[in-house]
């Protein structure tokens, strides 16, 4: 697969922030574009994102001249050049968004090429090897309803708090989770005041609130009025790493109220990102004898782990969780991103593949998730056009497209 144009521009993200676009074509004809979401609470561990201008210039400059006409096998082995053409760890030189940029495009460009959905493409390149009693083969949706910490202006201390619909199809999964949201911005509305329904980064409400449990009462007081609260299970993201002003003796007190008055399912980066031991205390007083999947409570890392093999090997070590968020943004590129859900399957960890705060309408995540067959997607409220596009995108993979 030869590559014979490349070029790179800047587009805003969902926060108005610049980030990058790249558009490729292959010798074939086909083109592809590609753009890069951006997160806000992100782990010190992750790859690093350039300014946009500065990842742009280096598209153009350096991975434009050294890939253009270069015969590629395969989807590893431009992954591969990119990595080595870098030649940092961290991906700081080229920029771990101007990689994964290129890298989705040309992921792209090969599925257009072969005629195939995105998401079919990406099964093959995983060489997926899904072992459905493992397995779901369709991720639950993490629906992000209410918004705080770092996405939001307002007294929460934790950033997301996530409603997980528990039935068959996305569409069921979509109609849920919108029912839900649609009815608790209208409670949040009579009970705090119109602007209560206002908006955070990822689409959920984000009004104050009168302690950082008060969204589950709502959520589940909205559900069971709509008689759905059989047909959901409860999640967080802590983010705790950017939890200002609480100790851990508080954090595990208030993990321990909620897991007693709302049975989550999924709590994420309970701790910060190096707390590799206490992580490993919930996730033994918690999660049940079943592994991954199958325990009753999935405690994920995300800024713990950042879809980094070498920090999933010591969180595997420690025993530190059951579940991993898989962000692509997180390591560069596609094939590591595939190692990285691979290495999770191998560990029996649930696999919840995400999106990020600062996102563009590029819908890749959504064949991302579907493709590599993870038990969950995070992707936001049901809210905003830059998530709506990957609950869109969902709808139309359930179509067989
Ligand atoms: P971020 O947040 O994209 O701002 O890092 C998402 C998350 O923490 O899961
Ligand atoms: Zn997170």
């Amino acid at each position: 697969m030869k590559v014979s144009s490349l070029s790179a521009r800047q587009i805003l993200d969902s926060r108005g922030q610049w980030t990058v676009e790249v558009a490729l074509t292959l010798q074939n004809g086909v083109r592809a574009t590609a753009s890069v979401p951006q997160g806000k609470s992100t782990g010190a561990t992750e790859a690093r994102a350039l300014p946009a201008a500065m990842a742009v210039r280096n598209i153009k400059s350096v991975i434009a001249t050294r890939i253009i006409h270069k015969d590629f096998l395969d989807q590893a082995a431009l992954d591969e050049f990119l990595v080595r053409l870098d030649g940092t760890k961290a991906k700081s030189r080229l920029g771990a968004n101007a990689i994964l940029a290129v890298s989705i495009a040309f992921l792209r460009a090969t599925a257009r090429t072969k005629k195939v959905p995105l998401w079919k493409h990406i099964r093959d390149v995983y060489g997926i090897w899904v072992d459905p009693t493992t397995t779901t083969l369709h991720p639950r949706l993490f629906m992000n309803v209410v918004n705080g910490g770092l996405h939001a202006g307002n007294n929460l201390h934790f950033q997301e708090y996530l409603v997980i619909p528990r039935v068959r199809t996305f569409a069921e999964s979509v109609d849920v989770g919108t029912k839900i949201y649609h009815a608790l911005g209208a409670a949040l509305a009579r009970a705090k005041g119109h602007g209560a329904a206002n908006l955070g980064d990822e689409g959920g409400f984000a009004p104050n609130f009168k302690d950082d449990l008060e969204p589950f009462r709502m959520i589940h007081a909205a559900a069971k009025k709509l008689k759905l609260d059989k047909k959901i299970d409860l999640g967080i993201d802590a983010a705790a790493t950017d939890i200002k002003g609480m100790t851990r003796a508080r954090l595990n007190n208030l993990y321990k109220k909620l897991i007693k008055e709302y049975a989550p399912l999924y709590i994420e980066d309970p701790f910060s990102e190096n707390d590799f031991k206490n992580f490993a205390a919930i996730t033994a007083a918690n999660a049940g004898a079943g592994a991954g999947v199958k325990s009753k409570l999935w405690i994920a890392g995300d800024d713990l782990t950042t879809t980094n093999t070498d920090r999933m090997a010591l969180a595997h070590a420690k025993k530190s969780v059951n579940a991993i968020i898989i962000k692509p943004n997180q390591i560069g590129s596609v094939t590591e991103a595939l190692n990285a859900v691979r290495l999770a399957r191998e560990y029996g960890w649930a696999v919840v593949v995400s999106h990020r705060s600062g996102e563009t309408n590029d819908d890749f995540i959504a064949d991302f998730a579907y493709g590599v067959a993870a038990d969950g997607f995070k992707l936001g409220a049901p809210a905003r056009g830059e998530r709506v596009a990957k609950y869109n995108r969902l709808l139309e993979i359930e179509e067989g497209k």
